[in-house]
């Protein structure tokens, strides 16, 4: 049975970064596609006027991916907006005004996790709750403690068929393309585990530092920015069992039974590094010892997966920007004519999303001797496909739980990084426009280094 849809999106946090970045776009989005008939309701304590948060809203699509004047107009005709202190009732009492007759409505929390428990509260007080549902952005809590108390909070005023956790990973058309990719073809699950894989690695790599956001990066850091979160769901549809189509929890079950089959990482399986020029960087402390650039080593104690290391590195000033996966195949026996790690499967995530398949072929003339090459697919997006934002904002509205992560699985993934997150870990300066600290190159020498990246083709 389809859930109903809502009939109002609040959300807290419309003057802010996100909001600009991804949630303005989306919305322009939806509406163009007509998935947004409702009224939206921006909330900040910015001390705006609406026709301040209609200009924003231009400015935002200005700069991200543009203005389409018959969507903006539709929107902004739908657009309300609130100034006024989260903590105060008032502020309330005037999103209830502007709910009018809206009896579902969806509260959008795109702020930072220390205000969801007054915002959650104050909802509840003001008796908007009420068959409402609620979106909650990461980052979901600082460790497994705090994610158990929000998640507690959260409970005491939503069911948690009610909650939507973004990972905005999730909703990227190339992340849901692995495991497509994997249980859609036959060739693939025969030789998809411990028999063959020989590693697996992915490489998250931004070519910019932390534009601005120094306050929020200095109480995340690469782990619990993007490692707790993107990558290990990306780790989780690669290494889970197929989930099954005869129930709608089976995918989120799936997913946890990964995060709770790898092992607690330990400081040693941990490379950690900061950028030069990090600590200059405003709302950044001059000692500041948080992780520009994270690298790890995994171990999933499965049947499926027992010995097989997977890798993650992820940071900010790397030499280009871009997500990639590379599972590598064992050798073939016959290794004088299979030199390297020339077997193997490529996904790149973005910018472009790219499949390529690594094998060896035959090098024309009379010698005996191949030569590596790589069968490639390459989809360059093209016309109105949906951006991450958008789906997972069309879902959260329609009661659509998939792409969202689990109480259980927000849990169990800050259970991996606990115990690197409680220790102090070495940390190592770099150059900008480098793969991070040398150390990080040590990780995988024993599975012939890191495999990532070629660079962005052409437009
Ligand atoms: C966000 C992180 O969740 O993801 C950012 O907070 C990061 O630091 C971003 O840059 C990357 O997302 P995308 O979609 O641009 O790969």
């Amino acid at each position: 049975m389809r859930a109903v849809l809502s009939d109002a999106l609040v959300f807290f946090g419309a003057t802010g970064d996100l909001a600009h970045k991804k949630i303005f776009p989306a919305l322009q989005a939806m509406t163009r596609r007509g998935t947004l008939e409702v009224p939206v309701i921006g909330v900040a304590k910015s001390g705006w006027t609406l026709e301040q948060l209609v200009a924003r809203m231009r400015d935002s699509l200005e700069h991200n991916g543009g203005v389409d004047e018959v969507a903006f107009k539709k929107l902004a005709a739908r657009l309300r907006y609130v100034d006024g202190d989260y903590a105060e009732s008032a502020t309330y009492a005037a999103i209830a005004k502007e709910l009018g007759d809206a009896q579902r409505p969806a509260h959008y929390l795109a702020i930072p996790p220390g205000a969801f428990p007054t915002v959650i509260e104050k909802l509840a007080a003001a008796g908007l709750s009420r068959n409402a549902r609620i979106i909650v952005e990461k980052p979901f809590g600082r460790d497994l403690e705090s994610a158990r108390q929000l998640n507690e909070i959260i409970h005491r005023v939503f069911d948690e068929s009610a909650v939507f956790r973004i990972d905005h990973y999730l909703g990227k058309e190339a992340v849901q393309n692995l495991l497509i990719f994997r249980f859609a073809n036959t060739f693939l699950e025969p030789i998809w585990n411990r028999r063959y894989v020989a590693s697996v690695q992915i490489t998250m790599a931004e070519s910019f530092g932390v534009q601005g956001r120094g306050k929020f990066y200095e109480e995340a850091g690469a782990i619990r920015d993007v490692i707790q979160n993107h990558m290990l769901q990306v780790i989780a549809f690669l290494a889970m069992e197929p989930p099954t189509g005869t129930y709608a929890e089976s995918l989120h079950d799936e997913q946890v039974k990964v995060f709770r089959m790898i092992r607690p990482l330990s400081p040693e399986d941990l490379v950690r590094g900061q950028f030069r020029g990090y600590r200059r960087e405003p709302g950044v402390a001059p000692d500041s010892n948080v992780e520009t650039f994270a690298a790890v080593r995994l171990h999933i104690d499965s049947w499926r997966w027992d010995g097989v290391p997977f890798f993650i590195r992820a940071g900010k000033c790397l030499p280009v920007t871009t997500t990639e996966v590379t599972v590598t195949l064992q050798r073939p026996p016959l290794s004088h004519i299979a030199a390297g790690d020339t077997n193997y499967f490529r996904f790149r995530l973005s910018p472009e999303v790219v499949i390529g398949v690594g094998a060896r072929i035959k090098r024309p003339g009379e010698e005996i001797a191949t030569d590596p090459t790589e069968l490639k697919v390459v989809h360059k997006p093209e016309g109105d496909e949906m951006d991450a934002y958008e789906r997972l904002l069309g879902d959260a509205m329609e009661g659509d739980r998939l792409l969202f992560a689990r109480q259980d699985g927000v849990e169990a993934a800050w259970a991996i990084v606990e115990p690197i997150l409680r220790e102090t870990t070495p940390l190592s300066e770099y150059e900008c426009g480098t793969w991070g600290p040398r150390d990080a190159e040590a990780l995988t020498a024993d599975v012939g280094g890191w495999h990532c990246c070629e660079p962005p083709s052409a437009p």
